[in-house]
């Protein structure tokens, strides 16, 4: 009986399901988040699962999981920012930084699959740099952060003693 009633209501679910599919408008991808919440929610946490490989380096299957869905997001992630009503700028120009996340964080997927970190910790320049590209370009305020990979200009460093910024120690 109980068995019955459930039926009865998943195909009269199904049906109002399929009518509301059926009808309005084709459905488009619609941003969710802003571009802002992107970055901090998913591209920080992803890049970093990978830009600190060496040191919170997997050591069992589930964290080796944990690093691959994090690798995919990050290239996933580009393809969320490719979306058109988010480009920032020149669309053009968009499409290529945004590639460089898309091919650094595909890179990192296939390494993580392979379980291979040497090959991880050889691609942290790359991730890295395709953060940095897309935010020079695009981000006024930005610009002497940006030091891991390269020689920090000597008056973006802070005084000695002194810790430096919330984003300048963390986020590319
Ligand atoms: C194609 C361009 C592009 C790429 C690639 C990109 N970003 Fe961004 N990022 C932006 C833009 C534009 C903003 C400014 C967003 C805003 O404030 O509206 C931003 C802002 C940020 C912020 C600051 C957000 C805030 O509100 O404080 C962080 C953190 C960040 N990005 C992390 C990353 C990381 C990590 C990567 C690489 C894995 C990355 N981004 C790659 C375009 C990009």
């Amino acid at each position: 009986m109980a068995r019955k009633i459930v039926l009865a209501a998943l195909v009269a679910g199904l049906a109002g399901a399929a009518a509301a599919w059926d009808d309005g408008p084709v459905p488009e991808p619609e941003p969710i988040g802003t571009m802002s919440e992107l970055m901090i929610k998913l591209m920080y946490p992803a890049s970093d699962a990978i830009l600190y490989v060496e040191s919170r380096a997997p050591t069992n299957e589930v964290e080796w999981n944990e690093l691959q869905a994090q690798a995919l997001l990050l290239a996933e992630s580009a393809n969320l920012i490719m979306m058109p009503s988010r480009v920032v700028g020149d669309a053009d120009e968009w499409m290529r930084d945004a590639r460089l996340m898309f091919d650094a964080g595909a890179a990192a997927y296939e390494a993580a699959l392979e379980q291979d970190l040497e090959a991880l910790i050889a691609l942290n320049e790359q991730v890295y740099m395709s953060c940095v590209v897309c935010h020079r370009r695009t981000r006024p305020d930005y610009g002497r952060n940006y030091k891991r990979f390269e020689g920090p200009p000597v008056e973006a460093l802070p005084p000695a003693g002194e810790a430096p910024p919330a984003e300048e120690a963390g986020a590319p």
